[in-house]
Protein backbone atom coordinates (compact mmCIF):
# COMPACT_ATOMS: atom_id res chain seq x y z
CA UNK A 1 0.00 0.00 0.00
CA UNK A 2 1.29 3.52 -0.85
CA UNK A 3 1.40 6.63 0.65
CA UNK A 4 1.04 7.68 3.96
CA UNK A 5 3.32 9.55 6.50
CA UNK A 6 6.41 7.42 7.30
CA UNK A 7 6.98 6.51 10.75
CA UNK A 8 9.55 8.96 11.24
CA UNK A 9 6.71 11.63 11.41
CA UNK A 10 5.61 9.89 14.12
CA UNK A 11 8.37 9.61 15.67
CA UNK A 12 9.12 13.25 15.76
CA UNK A 13 5.85 14.01 16.86
CA UNK A 14 6.64 12.06 20.05
CA UNK A 15 9.91 13.60 20.61
CA UNK A 16 8.16 16.94 20.38
CA UNK A 17 5.26 15.66 22.99
CA UNK A 18 4.86 18.15 26.12
CA UNK A 19 2.57 15.13 27.23
CA UNK A 20 4.67 11.79 26.77
CA UNK A 21 6.11 11.96 29.72
CA UNK A 22 2.71 10.92 31.27
CA UNK A 23 2.74 7.86 29.86
CA UNK A 24 4.97 6.44 32.10
CA UNK A 25 2.42 7.04 35.25
CA UNK A 26 0.11 4.45 33.88
CA UNK A 27 0.60 0.92 34.28
CA UNK A 28 1.44 -0.90 30.74
CA UNK A 29 1.67 -4.08 31.12
CA UNK A 30 2.47 -5.36 28.13
CA UNK A 31 4.62 -2.37 25.98
CA UNK A 32 3.86 -4.43 22.53
CA UNK A 33 -0.10 -3.99 22.97
CA UNK A 34 -1.43 -1.25 21.18
CA UNK A 35 -4.31 0.28 23.71
CA UNK A 36 -7.10 2.25 21.73
CA UNK A 37 -10.39 2.13 23.71
CA UNK A 38 -9.41 4.92 26.17
CA UNK A 39 -12.86 5.92 25.42
CA UNK A 40 -14.08 2.85 26.74
CA UNK A 41 -12.24 2.42 29.69
CA UNK A 42 -9.07 4.43 30.45
CA UNK A 43 -5.54 2.61 31.25
CA UNK A 44 -4.91 2.43 35.36
CA UNK A 45 -2.94 5.44 36.72
CA UNK A 46 0.21 3.52 38.27
CA UNK A 47 -0.69 5.92 41.65
CA UNK A 48 -4.08 4.15 42.03
CA UNK A 49 -3.20 0.48 43.43
CA UNK A 50 -0.86 2.27 45.98
CA UNK A 51 -3.65 4.93 47.24
CA UNK A 52 -6.54 2.52 47.19
CA UNK A 53 -3.78 0.12 49.67
CA UNK A 54 -3.70 3.07 51.85
CA UNK A 55 -8.04 3.30 51.96
CA UNK A 56 -7.98 0.20 52.48
CA UNK A 57 -6.01 -0.61 54.79
CA UNK A 58 -5.66 2.78 57.14
CA UNK A 59 -9.32 4.15 56.32
CA UNK A 60 -11.45 0.87 56.18
CA UNK A 61 -8.59 -1.26 57.93
CA UNK A 62 -7.43 1.45 60.87
CA UNK A 63 -9.84 3.88 60.95
CA UNK A 64 -13.22 1.51 60.81
CA UNK A 65 -16.25 3.64 60.83
CA UNK A 66 -14.52 6.85 62.18
CA UNK A 67 -13.01 7.42 58.75
CA UNK A 68 -16.24 8.38 57.09
CA UNK A 69 -15.85 11.57 58.86
CA UNK A 70 -13.51 12.47 56.43
CA UNK A 71 -15.10 10.52 53.51
CA UNK A 72 -18.53 11.48 53.47
CA UNK A 73 -17.42 14.80 51.56
CA UNK A 74 -15.43 12.91 49.04
CA UNK A 75 -17.89 13.47 46.68
CA UNK A 76 -18.05 17.03 46.65
CA UNK A 77 -14.41 17.48 46.50
CA UNK A 78 -14.26 15.20 43.89
CA UNK A 79 -16.86 17.45 42.20
CA UNK A 80 -14.79 20.16 43.19
CA UNK A 81 -11.70 18.98 41.40
CA UNK A 82 -13.84 18.30 38.31
CA UNK A 83 -15.72 21.37 38.56
CA UNK A 84 -12.78 23.32 38.26
CA UNK A 85 -10.19 21.30 36.14
CA UNK A 86 -12.10 19.42 33.75
CA UNK A 87 -15.74 21.08 33.13
CA UNK A 88 -15.38 25.31 33.54
CA UNK A 89 -18.07 24.95 36.45
CA UNK A 90 -17.57 26.98 39.50
CA UNK A 91 -17.30 25.34 42.92
CA UNK A 92 -20.36 23.64 44.51
CA UNK A 93 -21.95 23.14 41.28
CA UNK A 94 -20.29 19.31 40.40
CA UNK A 95 -20.60 16.28 42.63
CA UNK A 96 -19.72 13.00 42.50
CA UNK A 97 -22.29 10.00 42.99
CA UNK A 98 -23.96 6.92 41.60
CA UNK A 99 -23.12 6.28 37.99
CA UNK A 100 -24.33 8.65 34.48
CA UNK A 101 -27.68 6.52 34.01
CA UNK A 102 -28.78 7.42 37.32
CA UNK A 103 -27.91 10.36 37.38
CA UNK A 104 -29.73 11.19 34.31
CA UNK A 105 -32.68 10.34 35.88
CA UNK A 106 -31.99 11.97 38.65
CA UNK A 107 -32.01 15.24 36.71
CA UNK A 108 -33.78 14.62 33.61
CA UNK A 109 -36.29 14.32 36.33
CA UNK A 110 -35.93 16.83 38.20
CA UNK A 111 -36.17 18.92 35.50
CA UNK A 112 -39.73 17.65 33.90
CA UNK A 113 -41.15 18.24 37.23
CA UNK A 114 -40.03 21.68 36.94
CA UNK A 115 -41.68 22.16 33.92
CA UNK A 116 -44.96 21.15 34.50
CA UNK A 117 -46.93 22.79 31.67
CA UNK A 118 -44.90 21.20 29.03
CA UNK A 119 -44.81 17.40 27.47
CA UNK A 120 -42.37 16.43 25.06
CA UNK A 121 -38.49 15.55 25.41
CA UNK A 122 -36.39 15.60 23.27
CA UNK A 123 -33.19 13.31 22.48
CA UNK A 124 -30.63 12.39 19.49
CA UNK A 125 -31.99 9.18 18.12
CA UNK A 126 -28.30 7.73 17.94
CA UNK A 127 -27.88 9.01 21.14
CA UNK A 128 -26.18 6.30 23.63
CA UNK A 129 -28.59 4.05 25.06
CA UNK A 130 -29.08 4.09 28.26
CA UNK A 131 -29.97 8.04 27.87
CA UNK A 132 -32.66 7.34 25.23
CA UNK A 133 -33.99 4.55 27.43
CA UNK A 134 -34.10 6.22 30.04
CA UNK A 135 -35.58 9.45 28.68
CA UNK A 136 -38.50 6.96 27.32
CA UNK A 137 -39.47 5.20 30.87
CA UNK A 138 -39.63 8.68 32.39
CA UNK A 139 -41.76 10.14 29.23
CA UNK A 140 -43.67 7.09 29.61
CA UNK A 141 -44.07 7.22 33.90
CA UNK A 142 -45.37 10.78 33.24
CA UNK A 143 -47.48 11.09 29.94
CA UNK A 144 -44.98 12.68 28.17
CA UNK A 145 -43.73 12.25 24.56
CA UNK A 146 -40.64 11.57 23.43
CA UNK A 147 -39.67 12.86 20.24
CA UNK A 148 -36.11 10.89 18.66
CA UNK A 149 -34.23 13.50 16.51
CA UNK A 150 -32.76 11.95 13.27
CA UNK A 151 -29.24 12.64 12.86
CA UNK A 152 -26.70 11.63 11.38
CA UNK A 153 -24.63 8.13 12.37
CA UNK A 154 -21.36 9.99 11.37
CA UNK A 155 -21.47 13.36 11.39
CA UNK A 156 -23.94 13.71 14.45
CA UNK A 157 -27.25 16.15 15.22
CA UNK A 158 -27.85 18.73 12.59
CA UNK A 159 -28.96 22.08 14.37
CA UNK A 160 -31.29 22.59 11.64
CA UNK A 161 -32.95 19.70 12.83
CA UNK A 162 -32.97 20.85 16.79
CA UNK A 163 -33.78 24.34 15.78
CA UNK A 164 -37.30 22.57 13.60
CA UNK A 165 -38.06 20.53 16.77
CA UNK A 166 -38.07 23.29 19.48
CA UNK A 167 -41.02 24.88 20.35
CA UNK A 168 -43.31 26.01 23.75
CA UNK A 169 -44.22 22.25 24.93
CA UNK A 170 -40.33 21.04 24.81
CA UNK A 171 -39.42 20.54 28.43
CA UNK A 172 -36.05 18.93 27.92
CA UNK A 173 -33.58 18.21 25.23
CA UNK A 174 -30.56 15.53 26.56
CA UNK A 175 -27.77 15.72 23.91
CA UNK A 176 -24.40 14.49 23.98
CA UNK A 177 -21.58 17.02 23.72
CA UNK A 178 -19.93 14.31 22.01
CA UNK A 179 -21.21 11.44 20.53
CA UNK A 180 -20.42 8.06 21.09
CA UNK A 181 -20.04 6.16 18.08
CA UNK A 182 -18.97 8.83 15.57
CA UNK A 183 -17.20 11.17 18.11
CA UNK A 184 -19.20 14.39 16.57
CA UNK A 185 -19.03 17.47 18.81
CA UNK A 186 -21.51 19.72 19.01
CA UNK A 187 -21.92 23.39 19.96
CA UNK A 188 -22.76 23.82 23.28
CA UNK A 189 -23.30 27.32 23.35
CA UNK A 190 -25.10 27.15 20.64
CA UNK A 191 -27.72 24.35 21.52
CA UNK A 192 -27.85 26.44 24.86
CA UNK A 193 -29.16 29.68 23.29
CA UNK A 194 -31.79 27.79 20.69
CA UNK A 195 -33.16 26.14 23.43
CA UNK A 196 -33.64 28.83 25.73
CA UNK A 197 -35.35 30.52 23.30
CA UNK A 198 -38.62 27.96 23.52
CA UNK A 199 -37.70 28.04 27.39
CA UNK A 200 -36.63 24.40 26.93
CA UNK A 201 -33.22 23.00 29.65
CA UNK A 202 -30.79 21.02 27.94
CA UNK A 203 -29.07 18.27 30.01
CA UNK A 204 -25.58 17.40 28.56
CA UNK A 205 -24.12 13.95 28.60
CA UNK A 206 -20.44 14.73 29.07
CA UNK A 207 -19.24 11.12 28.69
CA UNK A 208 -17.61 10.66 25.66
CA UNK A 209 -16.27 14.84 26.21
CA UNK A 210 -14.79 14.92 30.14
CA UNK A 211 -11.14 14.83 30.28
CA UNK A 212 -10.98 14.92 26.06
CA UNK A 213 -12.01 18.33 25.46
CA UNK A 214 -11.87 21.56 27.29
CA UNK A 215 -15.69 21.96 28.55
CA UNK A 216 -17.05 25.29 29.57
CA UNK A 217 -20.27 24.75 31.09
CA UNK A 218 -20.31 28.15 33.13
CA UNK A 219 -18.98 30.04 29.35
CA UNK A 220 -21.71 27.99 27.56
CA UNK A 221 -24.13 28.40 30.19
CA UNK A 222 -24.97 25.38 30.66
CA UNK A 223 -27.51 24.05 33.13
CA UNK A 224 -27.68 20.53 33.87
CA UNK A 225 -24.90 17.79 32.97
CA UNK A 226 -23.80 14.65 33.95
CA UNK A 227 -20.84 12.29 33.01
CA UNK A 228 -18.59 9.39 33.69
CA UNK A 229 -15.09 8.87 34.94
CA UNK A 230 -13.69 5.90 33.84
CA UNK A 231 -13.11 7.01 29.91
CA UNK A 232 -10.75 9.83 29.54
CA UNK A 233 -10.34 10.48 33.35
CA UNK A 234 -9.40 7.16 34.25
CA UNK A 235 -11.48 6.83 37.66
CA UNK A 236 -11.55 2.78 36.90
CA UNK A 237 -13.78 0.16 35.55
CA UNK A 238 -17.55 1.42 36.67
CA UNK A 239 -16.17 4.24 38.66
CA UNK A 240 -18.77 7.14 39.68
CA UNK A 241 -20.18 9.44 37.72
CA UNK A 242 -20.58 13.00 38.06
CA UNK A 243 -23.18 15.55 38.05
CA UNK A 244 -23.80 19.16 37.66
CA UNK A 245 -26.31 21.43 38.58
CA UNK A 246 -25.88 25.27 37.85
CA UNK A 247 -26.06 26.89 41.41
CA UNK A 248 -29.10 29.14 40.95
CA UNK A 249 -31.12 25.81 39.59
CA UNK A 250 -29.88 23.72 42.46
CA UNK A 251 -32.74 24.77 45.01
CA UNK A 252 -35.33 25.06 42.47
CA UNK A 253 -35.21 21.57 41.16
CA UNK A 254 -36.22 18.52 43.30
CA UNK A 255 -34.69 14.78 42.29
CA UNK A 256 -36.46 11.76 42.17
CA UNK A 257 -34.65 9.75 44.17
CA UNK A 258 -35.01 10.86 47.91
CA UNK A 259 -32.27 9.65 49.60
CA UNK A 260 -30.76 10.54 53.30
CA UNK A 261 -28.08 12.02 51.49
CA UNK A 262 -29.83 14.49 50.00
CA UNK A 263 -30.92 15.65 53.68
CA UNK A 264 -30.75 18.28 55.85
CA UNK A 265 -29.39 17.55 59.14
CA UNK A 266 -28.60 13.91 57.89
CA UNK A 267 -28.24 12.52 60.76
CA UNK A 268 -30.87 13.78 63.23
CA UNK A 269 -32.62 11.04 60.93
CA UNK A 270 -35.96 13.06 61.03
CA UNK A 271 -38.82 12.53 59.60
CA UNK A 272 -39.54 13.91 56.41
CA UNK A 273 -37.33 14.62 53.51
CA UNK A 274 -36.15 18.15 53.53
CA UNK A 275 -33.15 18.75 51.14
CA UNK A 276 -30.01 20.77 51.40
CA UNK A 277 -30.17 23.86 48.91
CA UNK A 278 -26.83 22.82 47.40
CA UNK A 279 -25.47 20.09 45.11
CA UNK A 280 -25.38 17.59 47.89
CA UNK A 281 -29.44 17.50 47.58
CA UNK A 282 -28.80 15.69 44.10
CA UNK A 283 -27.00 12.85 46.62
CA UNK A 284 -28.94 10.04 47.09
CA UNK A 285 -27.09 7.42 49.55
CA UNK A 286 -23.70 6.01 50.64
CA UNK A 287 -20.70 6.49 47.93
CA UNK A 288 -19.14 3.44 46.85
CA UNK A 289 -15.75 5.11 48.84
CA UNK A 290 -13.21 2.39 47.00
CA UNK A 291 -14.46 3.76 44.02
CA UNK A 292 -14.06 7.47 44.42
CA UNK A 293 -10.62 7.05 46.20
CA UNK A 294 -9.56 6.17 42.60
CA UNK A 295 -10.42 9.06 40.90
CA UNK A 296 -7.77 11.22 42.99
CA UNK A 297 -5.01 10.02 41.66
CA UNK A 298 -6.35 9.56 37.80
CA UNK A 299 -7.59 13.75 37.74
CA UNK A 300 -3.95 14.46 39.76
CA UNK A 301 -2.93 13.29 36.34
CA UNK A 302 -5.56 15.02 34.34
CA UNK A 303 -4.92 18.45 35.65
CA UNK A 304 -1.68 18.70 35.49
CA UNK A 305 -1.59 17.46 31.56
CA UNK A 306 -4.36 20.29 31.60
CA UNK A 307 -7.38 20.16 29.12
CA UNK A 308 -5.93 22.67 26.93
CA UNK A 309 -2.55 20.05 26.12
CA UNK A 310 -4.83 17.24 26.04
CA UNK A 311 -6.66 18.47 23.30
CA UNK A 312 -3.99 19.74 21.26
CA UNK A 313 -2.44 16.55 21.31
CA UNK A 314 -5.64 14.77 20.98
CA UNK A 315 -6.10 16.67 17.61
CA UNK A 316 -2.60 15.57 16.32
CA UNK A 317 -3.26 11.97 17.16
CA UNK A 318 -6.44 12.49 15.07
CA UNK A 319 -5.16 13.99 12.11
CA UNK A 320 -2.51 11.28 11.97
CA UNK A 321 -5.27 8.62 12.20
CA UNK A 322 -7.35 10.57 9.73
CA UNK A 323 -4.10 10.69 7.02
CA UNK A 324 -3.19 7.18 7.03
CA UNK A 325 -6.58 5.83 7.31
CA UNK A 326 -6.94 7.59 3.90
CA UNK A 327 -3.59 6.50 2.49
CA UNK A 328 -3.85 2.65 3.38
CA UNK A 329 -7.26 1.45 5.09
CA UNK A 330 -10.25 3.23 2.26
CA UNK A 331 -8.47 1.49 -0.71
CA UNK A 332 -9.34 -1.67 1.58
CA UNK A 333 -13.27 -0.76 1.99
CA UNK A 334 -12.93 1.43 5.38
CA UNK A 335 -15.11 4.89 4.74
CA UNK A 336 -14.31 7.42 7.34
CA UNK A 337 -17.26 7.27 9.84
CA UNK A 338 -16.41 10.52 12.12
CA UNK A 339 -16.71 14.18 10.85
CA UNK A 340 -13.50 15.81 9.71
CA UNK A 341 -11.34 17.54 10.74
CA UNK A 342 -10.77 16.41 13.71
CA UNK A 343 -11.86 19.69 15.79
CA UNK A 344 -15.09 18.76 15.15
CA UNK A 345 -14.87 15.60 17.29
CA UNK A 346 -13.77 14.45 20.40
CA UNK A 347 -10.77 12.10 21.05
CA UNK A 348 -12.12 9.12 19.18
CA UNK A 349 -13.22 8.27 15.85
CA UNK A 350 -14.86 5.72 13.83
CA UNK A 351 -14.48 4.02 10.49
CA UNK A 352 -16.71 2.06 8.39
CA UNK A 353 -16.34 -1.38 7.39
CA UNK A 354 -18.58 -4.16 6.51
CA UNK A 355 -16.78 -6.66 8.43
CA UNK A 356 -15.78 -4.28 11.17
CA UNK A 357 -17.23 -6.70 14.07
CA UNK A 358 -14.51 -9.53 12.50
CA UNK A 359 -11.80 -7.30 12.10
CA UNK A 360 -11.95 -6.03 15.85
CA UNK A 361 -11.81 -9.06 17.36
CA UNK A 362 -8.94 -10.27 14.96
CA UNK A 363 -6.63 -7.23 16.25
CA UNK A 364 -7.39 -7.98 19.73
CA UNK A 365 -6.30 -11.66 19.32
CA UNK A 366 -3.55 -11.57 16.57
CA UNK A 367 -2.43 -7.90 16.07
CA UNK A 368 -2.01 -6.85 19.94
CA UNK A 369 -4.65 -3.91 18.86
CA UNK A 370 -7.63 -2.67 20.98
CA UNK A 371 -9.92 -0.99 19.74
CA UNK A 372 -13.40 -1.69 19.81
CA UNK A 373 -16.81 -2.30 17.72
CA UNK A 374 -20.08 -0.53 17.69
CA UNK A 375 -23.12 -1.30 15.80
CA UNK A 376 -23.63 -1.76 12.83
CA UNK A 377 -20.32 -1.88 11.20
CA UNK A 378 -17.82 0.49 13.17
CA UNK A 379 -14.24 0.00 14.10
CA UNK A 380 -13.67 2.39 17.00
CA UNK A 381 -10.08 3.90 17.56
CA UNK A 382 -9.88 6.31 20.99
CA UNK A 383 -6.23 7.23 21.06
CA UNK A 384 -5.99 8.73 24.73
CA UNK A 385 -4.00 11.48 24.77
CA UNK A 386 -2.41 11.18 28.32
CA UNK A 387 -0.57 7.89 27.48
CA UNK A 388 -1.27 7.14 23.69
CA UNK A 389 1.90 7.28 21.69
CA UNK A 390 2.24 8.75 17.84
CA UNK A 391 3.82 5.98 16.79
CA UNK A 392 1.62 3.56 18.62
CA UNK A 393 -1.18 5.46 16.22
CA UNK A 394 1.11 4.83 13.11
CA UNK A 395 1.52 1.39 14.27
CA UNK A 396 -1.48 0.33 14.85
CA UNK A 397 -3.18 1.37 12.22
CA UNK A 398 -0.35 -0.72 9.91
CA UNK A 399 -1.91 -3.03 11.32
CA UNK A 400 -4.85 -2.63 10.86
CA UNK A 401 -4.12 -2.49 7.11
CA UNK A 402 -1.99 -5.64 7.28
CA UNK A 403 -4.74 -7.54 9.02
CA UNK A 404 -7.44 -6.61 6.78
CA UNK A 405 -5.11 -7.27 3.86
CA UNK A 406 -4.25 -10.55 5.08
CA UNK A 407 -8.05 -11.26 5.07
CA UNK A 408 -7.30 -13.92 8.41
CA UNK A 409 -10.30 -11.91 10.03
CA UNK A 410 -12.98 -13.94 7.77
CA UNK A 411 -12.44 -16.90 9.46
CA UNK A 412 -13.68 -15.16 12.75
CA UNK A 413 -17.02 -16.01 13.83
CA UNK A 414 -19.55 -13.13 12.94
CA UNK A 415 -21.93 -13.16 15.82
CA UNK A 416 -21.21 -10.52 18.54
CA UNK A 417 -19.82 -11.55 22.17
CA UNK A 418 -21.41 -10.95 25.01
CA UNK A 419 -19.55 -7.34 25.38
CA UNK A 420 -18.12 -5.54 22.37
C1 LIG B 1 -22.58 8.65 26.35
C2 LIG B 1 -22.63 7.59 27.41
N1 LIG B 1 -23.51 7.71 28.42
C3 LIG B 1 -23.59 6.77 29.40
C4 LIG B 1 -22.77 5.67 29.37
C5 LIG B 1 -22.85 4.57 30.39
O1 LIG B 1 -23.50 4.89 31.53
P1 LIG B 1 -23.34 3.99 32.82
O2 LIG B 1 -21.99 4.27 33.41
O3 LIG B 1 -24.47 4.40 33.68
O4 LIG B 1 -23.41 2.54 32.43
C6 LIG B 1 -21.84 5.52 28.35
C7 LIG B 1 -20.95 4.34 28.34
O5 LIG B 1 -20.13 4.12 27.51
C8 LIG B 1 -21.78 6.50 27.34
O6 LIG B 1 -20.93 6.36 26.33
Amino acid sequence: MEGGSPRTVAEELDAADPLAAFRERFVIDDPELIYLDGNSLGRLPAATPGRLREVVEQGWGGGLVRSWQGWIDWGARLGDRLAGHVLGARPGEVVVSDSTSVNLYKLAGAALDAAPGRGTVLVDAEDFPTDRYILQGLAQQRGLRLRRLPSDLDGGLDLDVLRGALDRDVALVVLSLVSYRSGALLDMARVEELARGVGARVLWDLSHAAGAVPVDLAGAGAELAVGCTYKYLNGGPGSPAFLYVRRDLQAVLRQPVWGWFGQREQFRMGPDYDPVPGIERFLVSTPALLSLAAIDPALDLVEEAGLARIRAKGLLLGRLADELADAWLAPLGFRAASPRPAERRGSHVSLYHPDAWRICQTLAADAKVVCDYRVPDRLRIGPSPLYTRFTEVWDALARIRDTVAGRAYTSRPAGLARVT
